[in-house]
């Protein structure tokens, strides 16, 4: 554990990654406490910033129709994936998640030094123990935050959004980083073609926060299904990720439908009053089929997993960062979140987009 007062300048990584000077400073006291008061009545959670980092290493179609029995045409057009990053052999993930979180820090207009607790959901640690949580917060320097890593495969994200908001809300912390971090590249079998063209690496964060909100992140609807864990899964012994892609398919979009549908109706919001639907990246058709069904117009599509491929609980977050680029999110859209992953579990729930200006201090 690392004081504060004893961290050096910042330093830039090679990745550009700006550090608070923690991993040079010397431990000599045990972080300061963390203020636990209740927030005052009518603050509710919301997003406040976002940040997105990719590995450099870009791997297209073409590498894969070098090595295996498949196309860059049956892969654009059964996924819509033309490319994705892959972490070099050997390189760590926490620092990528570090600078998605250093991004949204700055977008937020916060420092790590005021982050309570830091949220990192993977299915790929950098190691078996310690998570990836505790060294994010030593890279980003913050110093006084507790840190917990979640498992819920591509529905980790929504599952850290939900408790991040549940801590704001109750008082438990006042600023909390929900990452996304994946390193799927490194549980992909590259002799299988039915699952070695599918994913990609990459991190993406977001900021929650009080603030005096209409909406903010509202209640999510979250569910499993245990019945249905070997139709997707990465075992101990072999590492590998394995699925039955078509009922995979099929349960996505049924269940993303459903839990969007659900969490409409507990906003009291219709399909009309979203402005976005930003559902996990796993395949362009699967975010289409779960789009008709609920009736979003394509216009209203969040869509990036050409670019990425599936990052699986870094999927959301890379794509509320790439629609905010693309002009798609402006401050007070209304954003329904949708996703579904090994489990299974899924989630689903709307948000409102960078509200307001943070008003809690
Ligand atoms: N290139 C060429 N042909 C291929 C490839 C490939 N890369 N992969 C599969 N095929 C073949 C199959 O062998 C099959 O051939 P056959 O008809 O001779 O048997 C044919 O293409 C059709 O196969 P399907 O599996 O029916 O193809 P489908 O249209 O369903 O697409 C896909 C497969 C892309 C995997 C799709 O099912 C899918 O996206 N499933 C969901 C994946 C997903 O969401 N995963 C998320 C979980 S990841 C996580 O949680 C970490």
């Amino acid at each position: 554990m690392i004081d504060a007062a004893t961290a050096t300048e910042p330093t830039t990584t090679a990745r550009g990654l700006r550090i608070t000077g923690a991993a040079t400073a010397t431990p000599t006291a045990l972080p300061r406490a963390r203020s636990r008061r209740p927030l005052p009545r009518g603050l509710t959670a919301g997003l406040f910033g976002v940040g997105a980092a990719l590995p450099e290493r870009e791997i297209d179609n073409q590498h894969f129709a070098d090595r295996l029995d498949t196309s860059d045409e049956w892969i654009v057009r059964r996924t819509g994936i033309r490319t994705r990053r892959w972490l070099a052999e050997g390189e760590p993930l926490a620092p990528l998640a570090a600078e998605a979180c250093v991004a949204a820090l700055a977008d937020a207009g916060r420092s790590a030094d005021e982050v309570d607790h830091v949220i990192v959901t993977t299915i790929t640690p950098d190691r078996v123990t310690p998570g990836l949580a505790p060294e994010v917060a030593r890279l980003i320097g913050a110093h006084g935050a507790s840190a917990v890593d979640v498992n819920a495969a591509c529905a980790g994200f929504l599952y850290g959004l939900d408790q991040a908001a549940a801590l704001v809300e109750t008082g438990r912390a006042r600023v909390v980083l929900v990452c996304g971090a994946e390193a799927l590249s490194r549980l992909t079998d590259t002799e299988d073609r039915g699952t070695a063209v599918l994913f990609g690496d990459g991190a993406g964060a977001v900021v929650v926060a009080a603030g005096e909100l209409d909406r903010g992140v509202a209640r999510f609807v979250l569910g499993c299904d245990p019945e249905q864990g070997d139709l997707l899964y990465a075992d101990n012994e072999d590492r590998k990720l394995r699925m039955e892609g078509r009922e995979v398919y099929r349960h996505a979009v049924a269940r993303m439908t459903e839990a969007t549908t659900q969490a409409l109706e507990a906003s009291g919001l219709g399909v009309d009053d979203l402005d976005l639907f930003v559902a996990h990246q796993a395949n362009s058709r699967i975010i289409e089929s779960a789009a008709n069904e609920l009736g979003v117009p394509h216009e209203k599509l969040a869509i990036n997993v050409d670019r990425v491929a599936n990052t699986s609980s870094a999927s959301i977050p890379l794509a509320l960062a790439q629609a905010e680029r693309d002009g798609l999110l402006q401050p007070g859209a209304t954003v329904a979140l949708a996703a579904f992953g090994a489990g299974f579990v899924w989630g689903a729930g709307i948000v409102s987009w960078k509200e307001r200006q943070y008003v809690c201090a």
